[in-house]
């Protein structure tokens, strides 16, 4: 890490004591910017979405659309545009790498095996993360502990080594109550899929709704093993320091 990254380091440490907004709102004070924030739409993104309209702008948002998306998310994305009149700026696959891997393996490839799953993630999303992520210096997320139980230890910011930018995930604490309340108080676009039993939304062949009781996580790549579920997108990093 350079003395950039650790003087960011430092100062993510403070700011991540501090209530989500407000925080956010100080990391913008800080970086400038080049903070990103990474939105699929899902309620604890919308909730963020609605943080940065009202700070008046400072971090630049940006979705993934993997091409597989549900319905009802492209639904979602146009509302959030139209009600906050903020651009959303969008990376899609490489053309280049979708239209082989495509033509060899069909349409629907993720359910043949975990290996050509993972490779339709690579190419669908975490390349284009990585172009999203360019000339940034903190990428925000949504993330949240009570998702799944390997997100419980994670920390409000970390290094993330294999993209080499420090994340932050303002909601990390908040319950589902908080959430419920925010979009309630604020009256935040949500996906209707989320009152259709999907708590975590992502592509649509890949996700499925789940039963009370059940893993908020459980209905992705459901067809999967539990340590196989894992796009590429967030792998854990140490604790930046
Ligand atoms: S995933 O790794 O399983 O796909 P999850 O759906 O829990 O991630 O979302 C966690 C965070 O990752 C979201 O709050 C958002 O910041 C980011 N994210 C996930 N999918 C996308 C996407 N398609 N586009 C942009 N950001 C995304
Ligand atoms: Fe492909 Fe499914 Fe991954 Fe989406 S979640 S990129 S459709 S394997």
């Amino acid at each position: 890490m350079t003395p950039a990254t650790n003087f960011i380091a430092a100062s993510l440490e403070d700011v991540s004591r501090l209530d989500a907004l407000v925080s956010l709102r100080h990391l913008t004070s800080l970086c400038g910017n080049s903070i990103v924030f990474s939105t699929s739409f899902g309620k604890e993104d919308q909730v963020i979405t609605d943080m940065i309209y009202r700070m008046e702008g400072g971090i630049r948002i940006f979705t993934l659309d993997t091409g597989r998306l549900f319905a009802e998310t492209y639904s979602v994305w146009t509302a959030t545009m139209e009600r906050y009149g903020i651009p959303i700026s969008v990376q899609v696959p490489d053309q280049e790498a979708l239209e082989p891997f495509i033509s060899l393996n069909g349409p629907n490839a993720f359910y043949s095996s975990p290996a050509l799953r993972r490779e339709c993630c690579r190419i669908r999303k975490v390349e284009p993360l990585k172009r999203a992520l360019e000339g940034a210096q903190i990428w925000v997320t949504g993330i949240r502990s009570a998702q799944s139980p390997n997100r419980q230890s994670m920390q409000r910011w970390e290094w993330d080594e294999v993209n080499d930018i420090y994340k932050y995930h303002p909601l990390l604490d908040w319950t589902d109550e908080q959430l419920d309340e925010y979009v309630r108080l604020h009256e935040v676009p949500c996906n209707v899929l989320h009152e259709r039993g999907f708590p975590s939304i992502g592509c649509a062949p890949c996700t499925r709704a789940v039963r009370p009781g059940e893993d908020p996580r459980a209905g992705r790549w459901w067809w999967e093993s539990n340590d196989q579920k894992e796009c590429g997108l967030h792998q854990h990093g140490s604790p930046g320091q």
